[in-house]
C-alpha cells in the first residue's frame, strides 16, 4: 500500500478522484464548510437516525448523488488523539478493504486538522487491517485491492501528514516482516530461517550481517545457549545485524531477541494443550528484525546492532536434564532447574556477547514468562530496567508508538529464589513473581551495560480465532531509536 498527501479544503470533497473516500467527523454537528453534498449525505442520515455524533459511529454510503467517490464512510472522532484515530479507521475500513476501491482518500472535518502522529495511525490501522497471513495457506481469500491511500489535508499541515507517513510506512513494514516471520509455522521459521531473512535484509537495505554457528559459539564459551540447542538435530543460529547509519565513534543501541523457534518446554515438557503456540516464542527475534528494517528503511542517523541467539527447544536423549550445571559466556555457572525457562538461558549469553560492542544501551526483547501475562494481560508489555532514564525513554516511545508497556519492579529481594547449592544460580525460582525473577535472571549477566528487558509474551501475540503474530514491540523499539538518532 502507499500512501500520500493531498492538498484540498473541506470542501472540495465531494470533487475528490478516490473509488472510496472516508470522513472523519468531529465536533456535535455537520461541521460547518462542509462541501454541500457530503453535508446534506450527513445530515439525511443524522435525521433518520443512522449516524450520531458518538464515539465508535461508522455509515457507508454507495454512489451519493454529487459526491465523485463511489464508496462514501463517515466515521466518528470522538478527540484528536492517534489511538482513537486508529480505533476509528481500523472501524471504518471494514467496508472498504474487501472492496473493489483501489484507492482510498481519508480526510478529516470538524477537527483541528492533521498531526505526524495521526498520519502514522492512519498508515499503522490500515496495514493491520488489511493484513491477512497466507505464506502456507492457498485458500485465503485474496489481498485487500487496496493499493494507494491518500491523506487529504490542508497546505499548513502537510509537511508533518508527508513525515507522519513516512515513518508510519516504515513501522508498518517493520511491523509486517515480524508478523510474517512469527506467524510462519515452526517448521518453516526455523534458526536458519531467521538466518537467511536477516541476510536477505541486509542485502536489500544495507545491513553487516554475520551468522555464527555451533562451532563458533563452542569457541566463544555460550554454555547456556548451547545447552538449549542441543537437544534439536535443527542446527542452532546467533545472528548479529548491523545498521551502521550513525557517526562511527556513536556508542550503537544494541537489540537482543529470544529466537526460540518452537519451545515444547524440553525435558520439562510443556503440557499439550496451546503447544502450537510456543512457534510464536521467536517473537523477540522478528520484532529486532523488523526494527532493523524500519530503522535502515528511514536510513536513520544511528547505529543499531541486532543479535538473535535462535534455535529450537526440544526434548530428546542429547537435551539438557533438570539438575545440569552449565558454564554461560559470563563463567558464571546455571543449573538448570527447568528446562522450560530456556528463554533467559539464551539471552544470557547473547548479553555477555552484547559488551563487545560497547552499546549506549541493550534492550531485551523476549516472550519469556507466562506469568507476564497473569500480571499484565495482553496490552502493556512487561518493561524491567534498574535505569530510571532508561525505562521513561521506552515508556514515552511505547505510549508514542501506541504500543504501551508497563514498568514492573527489580528490587534485589527478588533475588533470592534464583539461589543453588550447586551453581552460582538457578535458572528459575518459584512460581510466585515469575516474570521478576526472569529478569533478575538476565540483570546477573549485563555487567556495566545500561540495560532493559521487554517481556512481550502477552503482546508478541493473539490466541483465538483470530490467533496470530501482532508485529510488537515494533513500533515502541522503532520510535525509541528514532528518537535516539542524530
Ligand atoms: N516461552 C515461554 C513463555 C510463555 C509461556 C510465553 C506462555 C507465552 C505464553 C517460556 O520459555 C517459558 O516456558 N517460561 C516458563 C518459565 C517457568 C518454567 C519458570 C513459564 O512461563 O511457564
Ligand atoms: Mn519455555
Ligand atoms: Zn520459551
Amino acid at each position: 500500500m502507499d500512501f500520500k498527501t493531498q492538498v484540498i479544503g473541506a470542501q472540495g470533497l465531494s470533487g475528490v478522484g478516490a473509488e472510496a473516500l472516508l470522513v472523519l467527523v468531529s465536533g456535535q454537528q455537520v461541521p460547518e464548510g462542509l462541501d454541500p453534498a457530503l453535508a446534506d449525505a450527513l445530515s439525511a442520515a443524522v435525521k433518520d437516525g443512522d449516524f450520531a455524533f458518538k464515539s465508535g459511529q461508522t455509515l457507508y454510503m454507495h454512489r451519493v448523488a454529487g459526491v465523485k467517490a463511489a464508496r462514501l464512510v463517515f466515521a466518528y472522532l470522538a478527540d484528536d488523539t492517534a489511538k482513537t484515530l486508529r480505533k476509528s479507521i481500523g472501524l471504518s475500513v471494514t467496508y472498504v478493504k474487501g472492496s473493489g476501491a483501489r484507492q482510498l482518500a481519508v480526510a478529516a472535518v470538524g477537527g483541528p486538522g492533521w498531526t505526524a502522529a495521526q498520519a502514522e495511525a492512519v498508515v499503522a490501522a490500515l496495514s493491520d487491517a488489511t493484513y491477512l497471513y497466507r505464506e502456507t495457506k492457498p485458500s485465503a481469500p485474496p489481498p485487500s485491492k487496496l493499493a494507494l491511500v491518500s491523506l487529504l489535508c490542508s497546505k499548513a499541515d502537510a509537511p508533518a501528514v508527508a513525515e507522519g507517513l513516512l515513518r508510519g510506512d516504515a513501522i508498518a513494514a517493520g511491523t509486517l516482516l515480524a508478523k510474517e516471520c512469527a506467524n510462519l509455522p515452526g517448521n518453516h521459521c526455523t534458526p536458519t530461517y531467521l538466518a537467511e531473512t536477516a541476510k536477505s535484509l541486509g542485502k536489500e537495505f544495507g545491513l553487516k550481517v554475520e551468522v555464527l554457528d555451533r562451532k563458533d559459539c563452542e569457541k566463544l564459551g555460550m554454555g547456556s545457549f548451547l545447552a538449549v540447542a542441543k537437544g534439536s538435530a535443527e542446527p542452532l543460529k546467533f545472528i548479529v545485524a548491523r545498521w551502521m547509519g550513525g557517526a562511527k565513534a556513536d556508542a550503537p543501541v544494541v537489540l537482543v531477541g529470544k529466537g526460540i523457534t518452537f519451545d515444547s518446554g524440553g525435558i520439562s515438557i510443556k503440557p499439550a494443550a496451546e503447544m502450537d503456540e510456543m512457534k510464536f516464542d521467536m517473537g523477540g527475534a522478528a520484532s529486532v528484525l523488523g526494527t532493523l528494517r524500519a530503522v535502515a528503511q528511514l536510513k536513520a542517523k544511528v547505529n543499531l546492532i541486532g543479535i538473535i541467539p535462535a534455535c529450537e527447544n526440544l526434548p530428546s536423549s542429547t537435551a539438557v536434564k533438570p539438575g545440569d550445571v552449565v558454564t554461560s559466556m559470563s563463567g558464571q555457572t546455571i543449573e538448570i532447574l527447568n528446562t522450560d525457562a530456556e528463554g533467559r538461558l539464551i539471552l544470557c549469553d547473547a548479553l555477555t556477547y552484547a559488551e563487545r560492542f560497547k552499546p549506549a544501551v541493550v534492550i531485551d526483547i523476549a516472550t519469556l514468562t507466562g506469568a507476564c501475562v497473569v500480571a499484565l494481560g495482553h496490552h502493556r508489555s512487561g518493561l524491567f530496567s534498574p535505569d530510571d532514564a532508561l525505562a521513561a525513554e521506552l515508556l514515552a516511545a511505547g505510549d508514542k508508538a501506541l504500543d504501551p508497556a508497563w514498568r514492573m519492579p527489580l528490587d534485589d529481594e527478588y533475588d533470592e529464589g534464583l539461589k543453588s547449592s550447586f551453581a552460582d544460580m538457578a535458572n528459575v525460582g518459584s512460581r510466585a513473581g515469575g516474570a521478576v525473577t526472569a529478569a533478575m535472571f538476565l540483570k546477573r549477566f549485563t555487567g556495566k551495560q545500561r540495560w532493559a528487558h521487554l517481556d512481550i509474551a502477552g503482546t508478541a501475540w493473539k490466541s483465538g480465532t483470530a490467533k496470530g503474530a501482532t508485529g510488537r514491540p515494533v513500533p515502541l523499539l522503532t520510535h525509541f531509536v528514532l528518537a535516539r538518532a542524530r
